[in-house]
């Protein structure tokens, strides 16, 4: 074997798994078949209006130089204030840092952080980056598999077990991507009881799907709702991604302590530099006037699911789990593993995920990606016929199964 010049990091890199099985579904696209791809946590719909005409603006006013590392200031203002109407937090500008995507923002807050070898606490299923952001930061993740019992959420004694005096964060995600399982207020306020013992430990709050709820309610509930007293130790994460559909504009931010959101802001001007100046001009209006929007996302969501449900009753086979935010299925498929197709067993649920997009051509995600095998996400962030055309394809490999 020729001998590699890749750094170890790198070599110990793994492939984004929703954008591989996004490639793969390109591909066989480009040869031609009508691949249904159900992969990506991206919404369907286009950038709100008030936004994409401010971006047309940026570009227009010459808005099309380097900001400030962090951010520009108006973007931290809208920023603070969404905040505050959403959960009624006082934060100053001065402790956010706007990052180019969440995910960054995700990523720089681990960097500075941890040191090696100290743990990260992330529960499965859990959102397919955290792991291997942890570590790149050398720092431990640390698995805590989470099963349908809590509604496949972390519960007080899994988290209390899990620490020690070497974890440095306990990093979660609600409404959770992949589940679209929300933590409750009194599920939040029991975590935090947990985390009040552990003084050296900092939380990630992925916030990241808080604004897609099907309920009805402004806003998932959040721990410093429930523990205040945790803010010194917090770091709120959002993004313009999901709720406004601005996934490809890459802005996301961070909200917390100001020495880490210093560093974060520090972190990134040595690497990313400024995020984009136009997407940062196109977030402001999407926050300040985009309430309708997001009304409208959510009850275009909640047809659709309860679409997507109804019609997911005809595969018995199938434990579809009715979530409570995002745009994710989670479906248990653990009762057709360890039947034939066309003659080879289907073992896994990746086997079962690698049929469905080979044969019938449908993308969807397995569990295995998720730390939970047994298990698939769907993404319903798609049509309504075009989810009905796959889940009837779903049907079809499940009544070819032997
Ligand atoms: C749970 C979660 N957090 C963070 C992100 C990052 O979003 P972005 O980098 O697009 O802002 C995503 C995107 O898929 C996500 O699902």
């Amino acid at each position: 074997m020729e001998p590699t010049s890749l750094s170890k990091r790198a070599q110990n890199l793994k492939t984004s798994p929703t954008l591989f099985l996004v490639a793969k579904a390109k591909d066989l696209q480009a040869k031609g078949h009508d691949v249904i791809s159900l992969t990506v946590g991206e919404p369907d719909w286009p950038t709100y209006p008030v936004a994409a005409l401010a971006g047309h603006e940026a570009i227009e006013k010459g808005l099309t130089k380097y900001t400030p590392a962090s951010g520009t200031i108006e973007l931290k203002k809208s920023i603070v204030s969404r905040l505050k109407l959403d959960l009624g937090f006082d934060y100053a500008t001065s402790e956010v840092a706007v990052t180019s995507g969440a995910k960054f923002a995700i990523f720089a807050a681990l960097q500075v952080l941890c040191d090696p070898k100290d743990e990260v606490i992330i529960h499965s299923p859990y959102w397919v980056s955290y792991p291997t952001m942890a570590e790149l930061a050398d720092a431990v993740p640390v698995i805590v598999t989470c099963h349908e019992d809590s509604n496949f959420k972390i519960t007080p004694i899994q988290l209390r077990k899990a620490l020690n005096e070497k974890t440095k964060v306990f990093l979660f995600c609600s409404p959770s991507n992949p589940t679209g399982f929300i933590y409750s207020k009194e599920e939040l306020k029991a975590l935090a009881e947990v985390l009040k013992d552990f003084p050296r430990v900092h939380i990630i709050s992925d916030d990241m799907y808080n604004r897609l709820m099907f309920d009805g309610a402004r806003c998932a509930p959040h721990i410093l709702e429930m523990a205040p007293e945790l803010r010194s130790r917090t770091i709120i994460i959002n993004g313009g991604s999901k709720a406004y559909s601005m996934t490809g504009w890459r802005i996301g931010w961070a909200i917390g302590p100001k020495q880490i959101i210093q560093a974060i802001g520090d972190y990134a001007s040595q690497s990313t530099g400024a995020p984009s100046s136009i997407s940062q001009h196109a977030v402001i209006p999407a926050l300040d006037h985009g309430e309708p929007n997001i009304k409208e996302t959510n009850q275009t969501l909640k047809a659709r699911l309860s679409a997507a449900l109804k019609e997911f009753k005809s595969i018995a086979e199938f434990k579809v789990f009715e979530p409570q935010g995002a745009f994710y299925l989670w479906i248990e498929v653990k009762n057709v593993l360890g039947r034939n197709y066309e003659g080879k067993k289907v073992e896994t649920s990746k086997d079962f995920c690698e049929i469905l997009l080979e044969k019938f051509f449908v993308a969807v995600v397995p569990g295995e990606e998720f730390g939970n095998p047994g298990y698939m996400r769907v993404s319903f962030a798609i049509g309504t016929e075009r989810m009905i055309e796959a889940i009837g394809r779903m049907n079809s490999l499940v009544g070819q199964l032997k």
